[in-house]
């Protein structure tokens, strides 16, 4: 029976993989992130019994079992706009997403030919946060970010959990071994009045153990905001 489980009823937004941000038709800037960590979030939480909406970015992933709406963008302007758009009856968002922090300020809808002017210069300009986004909304759901760090990992998650106003931060070590585009991890959660080490397990392990957590925190705060 579905109304045991710990997320029954609960409807979460997850966004999972990389953002592509176009430079011409043949070109574009992206990152590595595989999407593992936030496909196996939303397949742990659609099986807790969550309504699960997740907004994918360019990711070789199969749509986890049990999740009710898969919707795929490739931009981080169009990641937002979903992100926006599910968020809007929410009751919990979690963003995995590794969202290109630029984006090209103008696209070139014609090949960039190869030339005699040399190399182009790209100009740059910032994407909008999408967590940021969500947490300063009213009413917002729970919302939950993820953090990449390389050193200082618990100092620099608790800047960011205050920066972007969260109710709770997952952050982890990345290196060769753990992190983006690797099969397992190990997640330092924190929230603005506790931390819990998640220690190293395969992703799907730790998102189980992240969407219980997230279910405690979410129930104690008494739902959304
Ligand atoms: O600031 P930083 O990029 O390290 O923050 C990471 C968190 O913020 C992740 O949860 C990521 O999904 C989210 N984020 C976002 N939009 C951005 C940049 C990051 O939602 N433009």
């Amino acid at each position: 029976m579905s109304h045991d489980k710990a997320l029954a009823g609960i409807r979460i937004v997850i966004d999972a993989g990389p953002t592509y941000e176009d430079i011409d038709p043949v070109r574009f800037l992206g990152n590595r992130s595989s999407g593992k960590m936030g496909f196996a979030i939303a397949e742990a939480a659609a099986q807790a019994g969550a309504e699960v909406t997740l907004v994918a970015g360019p990711v070789a992933l199969a749509t986890p079992a049990g999740v009710a709406r898969r919707v795929d963008v490739r931009s981080a302007l169009q990641m937002r706009d979903a992100v926006l758009r599910a968020v809007e009856d929410a009751d919990i968002f979690i963003a995995t997403a590794a969202v290109a922090d630029w984006r090209v300020a103008e696209y070139s809808s014609r090949k960039i030919k190869k030339g005699a002017a040399g190399a182009p210069v790209l100009e740059l300009v910032e994407n909008p946060d999408i967590l940021a986004e969500v947490a300063a909304r009213d009413p917002r759901p729970f919302v939950v970010g993820f953090a990449a760090e390389t050193d200082h990992v618990a100092e620099h998650a608790r800047e960011k959990l205050d920066r972007k106003k969260l109710d709770m931060l997952a952050a982890n070590r990345v290196d060769e071994h753990t992190g983006i585009g690797a099969d397992d991890n190990a997640l330092e959660l924190i929230w603005p009045g506790g931390s819990e080490t998640l220690p190293r397990a395969s992703k799907s392990e730790l998102a189980e153990a992240l969407v219980a957590r997230i279910a405690r925190h979410f129930r104690a705060r008494g739902g959304r905001a």
